[in-house]
């Protein structure tokens, strides 16, 4: 006689529809960042960002979720003493881990440190964003070398990161496997097995009303601080009048480059022996000469706290006065092709606006780079 089928296990809602939405989100939005921040071209910056805003908005709600959410979305649902999570340590060990209805204590640990990490990289990702590239709500508020300092620590969190999410999902493939329940399949359904003999816990229900209030209330604020930091003038830059010799002379064999690209000395050399100007006679009159030497000392790199003026600022001992010969300059533009430099829109290393729209104003922005198209020679 055939035995019969087993009754199938009872089923318990674990996972509310928002925990579940917030999950698969934060999945993907997670993984484009990460994806965007380590492999894409800086000009996918823009995008890196308000991806990074996307993530930050969800972590603010799944918060709220975790004080107002149903039972096994708060956080004092999966807060577990040392000693419950070494029982579990050993269990899975053994190869038979204690059933969770909610998270595990090894699944809450991990939770809580995602979330943490996540806020550490949106927190030193606007540090950057503002002390490096003079952008977003802090720019009036960070210098260069604490965004600098920031960035280093964003990249190392990104990486902590991507460890933690191979082990999270090695930790769901492991926990289904032992476990004999897909916790993929529940984390989409929603639904868990309840353990045999198990008791039925009384959960509490979520308090979607004021889950929604504390999302809006936190939202608008942050938006709201994040404006008005916003409107603060980025602290990297200094109001530079326009001089008429400057551009006039300056531009007249090339383009007329922003004096936040060299340093004071720098300058002052290049004035002082203009009649050989990298093979040029490019000699004004003293006067003219005198007064265009001024501007470019009082607006020299130092004068500015932009990306651009604090790595350019560090010259090659042997080129002093050219750009393209510092060793940034050349370590960020080492990768494009030589032949780039030579097709007909571009002319020269040196025509720093034909990749960068924002030359002119000194910032270099990350999404305001666009190498051009060579032109087609016609036939
Ligand atoms: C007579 C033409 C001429 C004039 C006028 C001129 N330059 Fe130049 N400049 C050149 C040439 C040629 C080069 C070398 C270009 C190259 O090697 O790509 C150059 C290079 C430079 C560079 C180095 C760019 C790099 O590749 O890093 C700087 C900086 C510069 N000039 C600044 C100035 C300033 C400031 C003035 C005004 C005082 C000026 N130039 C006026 C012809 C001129
Ligand atoms: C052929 C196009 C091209 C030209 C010409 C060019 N750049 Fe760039 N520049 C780039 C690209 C592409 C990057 C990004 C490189 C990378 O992936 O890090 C870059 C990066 C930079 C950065 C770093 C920006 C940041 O936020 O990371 C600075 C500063 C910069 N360039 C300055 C200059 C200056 C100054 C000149 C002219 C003397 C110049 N560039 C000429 C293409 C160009």
């Amino acid at each position: 006689m055939p035995t019969p089928h087993p009754p199938p296990a009872p089923s318990l809602p674990v996972w509310d529809l928002p925990t579940r939405l917030y999950h698969w989100l934060q999945a993907v939005l997670v993984a484009s960042v990460l994806a965007i921040g380590f492999l894409a071209p800086e000009w996918w910056m823009g995008i890196h960002v308000w991806l990074g805003y996307g993530v930050a908005g969800l972590i603010v709600f799944r918060l709220v979720w975790g004080v107002f959410g149903s039972e096994y979305s708060r956080f004092t649902s999966f807060i577990f003493s040392p000693r419950q999570t070494w029982d579990h340590v050993r269990g899975l060990i053994r190869g038979r881990p204690p059933h969770s209805i909610g998270h595990n204590p090894l699944g809450a640990v991990m939770v809580f440190a995602m979330i943490a990490t996540i806020a550490g990289i949106v927190a030193t990702g606007l540090i950057a964003l503002g002390g490096e590239e003079n952008q977003g709500p802090l720019a009036g508020f960070v210098g260069f070398s604490v965004g600098d300092g920031a960035k280093e620590v964003h990249s190392i969190l990104a990486i902590a990161l991507l460890v933690m999410i191979g082990l999270h999902i090695f930790g769901v493939f492991a926990e289904s496997w032992l476990g004999r329940e897909s916790l993929i399949r529940t984390m989409i359904s929603g639904r868990k097995r309840l353990p045999p003999g198990a008791a039925l816990l009384n959960p509490r229900p979520a308090r979607r009303r004021a889950a929604t209030v504390a999302t809006a209330c936190a939202g608008t604020a942050i938006i709201l601080i994040g404006a008005l930091a916003g409107t603060v003038p980025a602290s990297g830059l200094i109001a530079m009048p326009r001089q008429a010799a400057f551009q006039e002379e300056c531009g007249e064999c090339h383009e007329v480059y922003h004096p936040s690209l060299l340093p004071r000395a720098s300058w002052l050399a290049m004035m002082a022996g203009l009649e050989n100007h990298f093979g040029e006679d490019a000699s004004l009159s003293p006067d003219t000469d005198q007064a265009i030497a001024d501007y470019l000392a009082k607006y020299a790199s130092e004068s500015w706290d932009t990306e651009a003026a604090n790595r350019l600022r560090v010259v090659d001992g042997a080129a002093p006065a050219q750009i393209t010969a510092t060793p940034f300059w050349k370590r960020k533009h080492g990768e494009i092709e030589k032949s780039v430099f030579e097709t007909k829109p571009l002319r020269g290393r040196g025509n720093c606006a034909a990749c960068h729209q924002d030359a002119g104003s000194g910032r270099f922005d990350d999404q305001m780079i666009a190498i051009p198209e060579p032109e087609r020679p016609s036939l």
